[in-house]
């Protein structure tokens, strides 16, 4: 019986208007939400299908603001950042720098860095662990995207976008292996995410797809549409699979280690 594991958490809030300046108790509704989802107590977890339910998979994986800051202050785990700059984008990640309008990462050793804000083209990207863990290590996600309270990005209102790009920061691979990073529901059914129990799937899926589908994938095998890490609607996704869960599990005795001290 594994133990679970509690990841720190800071969220950093960097706004430019009240919309964007997310609420305390929107962003602990994020972290209720991430701790339903990573010990498969989300009630919606029951319209898995059939053919799939024995998979579910109890990651074993909590979240907790931080309560102590870098520098041993006490602290509600977020910041708050006024910028000026009109949008945020991926290629520069110019939001994990607070001399480019951003806010500069908590030790990434020591914990989840989350920025919130407003991203230009994505709702939510993630560094996946690496070799070596720098200043831009953790995930960025739209402030439309997260938490459920006034989310408003279609498809995306149920805070799993942070459930998504964690399970990235965690080192799972989309669920239809995209084609060795090539992109974006490539369509190929070599390539595969690398855990055993989740099937073989040709590409992504997307929108909401009613729970009672058998969505066919590769060689007739039914696609497991209702993964965290596929690319449908936030009511569509339920589960990660026992498999995903080891391998975050993984990443947390190994890569990530250092987080847990
Ligand atoms: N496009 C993003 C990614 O690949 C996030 C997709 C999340 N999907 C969702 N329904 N919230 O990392
Ligand atoms: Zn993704
Ligand atoms: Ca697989």
């Amino acid at each position: 019986n594994r133990n679970v594991i509690t990841i720190p958490v800071v969220v950093h809030v960097v706004y430019k208007n009240d919309d964007e300046k997310i609420s305390l108790s929107r962003i602990q509704e994020q972290i209720d939400i991430l701790n339903e989802d990573f010990r498969a107590r989300n009630s919606d977890a029951q319209f898995t299908p059939d053919n799939f339910k024995n998979i579910i998979g109890d990651a074993g994986i909590e979240f907790r603001l931080a309560i102590r800051s870098p520098n041993n202050e006490v602290t509600n785990g977020v910041t708050y950042t006024l910028t000026n700059e009109p949008k945020f984008f991926l290629k520069s990640n110019n939001v994990k720098y607070s001399a480019d309008g951003g806010r500069d990462a908590w030790d990434p050793q020591n914990y989840l860095n989350i920025w919130v804000c407003d991203l230009d083209q994505y709702i939510g990207y993630a560094t996946p662990p690496g070799l070596g863990i720098n200043k831009t290590d953790g995930v960025v996600i739209r402030y439309t995207a997260f938490g459920k309270t006034g989310a408003t990005q279609k498809g995306c209102e149920l805070g799993r976008t942070a459930t998504h790009e964690i399970g990235h920061w965690l080192d799972l691979a989309h669920i239809w292996g995209d084609c060795n990073g090539q992109d974006e529901c490539c369509s190929s059914c070599l390539d595969d995410d690398g855990v055993d129990d989740t099937p073989i799937q040709n590409r992504c899926n997307q929108g909401p797809i009613d729970f009672n589908s058998n969505v066919q994938s590769c060689n007739g095998v039914s696609s497991l549409f209702v993964n965290y890490m596929d690319y449908v609607d936030d009511r569509t996704m339920v589960m990660f699979s026992k498999g995903q869960g080891v391998r975050m599990w993984g990443t947390l005795q190994f890569a990530r280690k250092q987080i847990l001290n």
